[in-house]
């Protein structure tokens, strides 16, 4: 971790990374509840965060696949925990997106039941990266994610999104701030990870924080 907050990795790590990411990574089933889920015999990470805040397009500038898991403007595009299988080892789970008030309560109850009971219950989640618009930083909604994940010892990494969109000084300010936050949560992994998907940065230091778990 620098002076900042920011994770690092050093050359071996990140070849670790890129090697685990040659692999293709497939689809391999849609969840709508936990009963459905597959068998824990293998590793998985999930990404997490509010609608919109770029989960879908994250895990697809990591594969290098456009299309892996569908994108969209608008808000509430995931609706499943949509499993994806990368080499034999590892499951990444793209998650439906949280704080999205424009659906019927029924399904946003669906969702956040989903979500809750997912987060809380799953022995072979080893971590969660927990996605964050770098433009609006942590808000109330994060906060009962990151207070469920302290309470079920779910250990959870920062992902800043769409850093494209904020300048340099801006973003050293929030990962400072950030991390300093993060000091007072048990459950959070330390050192934050800055992304863009449309630029492709960040990917060699998510890849090789993935890599690290198996
Ligand atoms: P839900 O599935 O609805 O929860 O959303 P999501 O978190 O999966 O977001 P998604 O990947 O669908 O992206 C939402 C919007 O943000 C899309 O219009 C993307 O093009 C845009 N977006 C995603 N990543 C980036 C990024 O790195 N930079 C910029 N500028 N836009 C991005
Ligand atoms: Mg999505």
């Amino acid at each position: 971790m620098n002076a900042f907050g920011l994770a690092e990795f050093d050359d071996a790590a990140v070849e670790n990374g890129n090697n685990l990411f040659k692999t293709p990574c497939i689809f391999f089933k849609g969840v709508v509840q936990v009963n459905q889920l597959p068998p824990g015999d293998r590793l998985e990470v999930a990404f997490a965060g509010r609608s919109n805040v770029g989960k879908s397009s994250l895990l697809n500038a990591l594969v290098g696949q456009k299309n892996l898991a569908r994108t969209s403007n608008e808000p509430g595009r995931t609706r499943e925990l949509n499993y994806f299988r990368l080499s034999d080892d590892l499951y990444i789970v793209d998650m439906p997106g949280y704080g999205y008030a424009r659906a019927s309560k029924s399904l946003i109850l669906g969702w956040t039941n989903l979500i809750y009971d997912y987060l809380k219950g799953r022995p072979s989640l080893r971590r969660v990266f927990l996605l964050i618009d770098s433009r609006h930083g942590l808000k109330n909604t994060d906060m009962e994610i990151i207070a469920l994940m302290d309470e079920s010892a779910v250990s959870y990494q920062v992902v800043f999104t769409k850093t494209d969109k904020i300048q340099a000084g801006s973003l050293d300010k929030l990962i400072k701030d950030t991390a300093e936050f993060l000091k007072k949560h048990p459950a959070a992994f330390p050192g934050i990870l800055a992304t863009s998907s449309r630029k492709k940065t960040g990917m060699d230091e998510l890849k090789a924080s993935i890599a690290t778990l198996i």
